[in-house]
């Protein structure tokens, strides 16, 4: 698995955005890695679409990125366990909130915010606003994210938002060689080696999958996908985040057990399973 702690997914809306964050975090905690995903969208809120409405989530991204004194405990706090996984948590807006609820979110402070959120889990997934210009917090994961993901559809829609979009990114601060472009949401018929090159290129291709929407619908996205059809699509997750196939994983014994594996970082990264699926404090 390749070495990106903080993978931001950005790009036009109904591109799956949302839904691969949350794909890629299942593969990421299948591999027994802690993951936060974190919605950043403050125009739909996405928290109350994924997760069902018993879960408590009453402490907002709006909370933590205009708070006086940000820190590491705080951002663990508002950090809402999911039930299907102990490995992933989520942070994003409550149900009913807007950008009007809070105080202005400065750039500074959604810097403050990723710099801290990065030492907190394995892997940090960012599931950017599609219209980021208008969101600090989206602009900055993308700026500071090691890996950014532009899903773009297969369609004029994709094509339109991507010639908006894409020379927004044009500044150095943005690193283009992070940036990967991803055809989401592929539809039979539909012709991805032509969306493609008017994408400039495409490096993954995420392809349309029955089973996706209804898990959507149902609030099962943290479930793995079963059906048949849904292969392509899960290795694509995969491939995008280098794990090789089940089947021709080589073993690892005691002794070739790479660093990374050693009991040592194992025994701390539990440590950092608690906040998730434990009760959580005060904000
Ligand atoms: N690969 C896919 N196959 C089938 N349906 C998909 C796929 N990707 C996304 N969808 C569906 O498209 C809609 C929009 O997906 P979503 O992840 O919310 O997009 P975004 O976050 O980019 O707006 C949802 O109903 C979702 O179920
Ligand atoms: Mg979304």
């Amino acid at each position: 698995m390749e070495e990106s702690k903080v993978i931001a997914v950005m790009g036009s809306q109904g591109s799956g955005k949302t839904t691969a964050a949350l794909k890629l975090a299942l593969a990421l905690s299948a591999a027994k890695k802690n993951v936060i995903v974190v919605f950043c969208d403050p125009f739909t809120p996405v928290i109350p679409a994924v997760l069902p409405a018993h879960v408590p989530h009453d402490t907002s991204l709006g909370n933590l990125l205009t708070a006086p004194a940000l820190t590491q405990t705080t951002i663990l706090n508002a950090c809402v366990p999911t039930e299907k996984s102990d490995y992933i948590s989520l942070l994003g807006y409550c149900a009913g909130e807007s950008l009007m609820h809070y105080p202005q979110i400065t750039r500074e402070k959604a810097v403050e915010f990723f710099v801290l959120l990065r030492y907190l889990a394995d892997y940090i997934i960012v599931d950017c606003t599609s219209t980021f210009e208008a969101d600090p917090a989206s602009i900055v994961a993308i700026e500071l994210a090691d890996r950014v993901l532009k899903l773009g559809t297969a369609n004029l829609k994709g094509v339109s938002y991507y010639l908006t979009h894409n020379p927004m990114l044009a500044d150095s601060r943005f690193r283009k060689d992070t940036h990967s472009t991803v055809i989401g949401n592929l539809k039979t018929g539909q012709d991805w080696e032509a969306a493609a090159q008017q994408l400039g290129g495409a490096d993954f291709v995420l392809p349309y999958a029955p089973e996706l929407e209804q898990q959507f619908d149902e609030l099962a996205l943290l479930m793995p996908l079963t059906q048949t059809e849904s292969a392509g699509y899960s290795a694509a997750i995969q491939r995008i985040l280098g794990i090789q196939p089940e089947k021709s994983k080589p073993k690892v014994t005691s002794e070739a057990a790479p660093a990374s594996q050693s009991p040592k970082k194992a025994k701390s990264k539990i440590a950092f399973r608690l906040p998730f699926a434990k009760g959580r404090g005060e904000f």
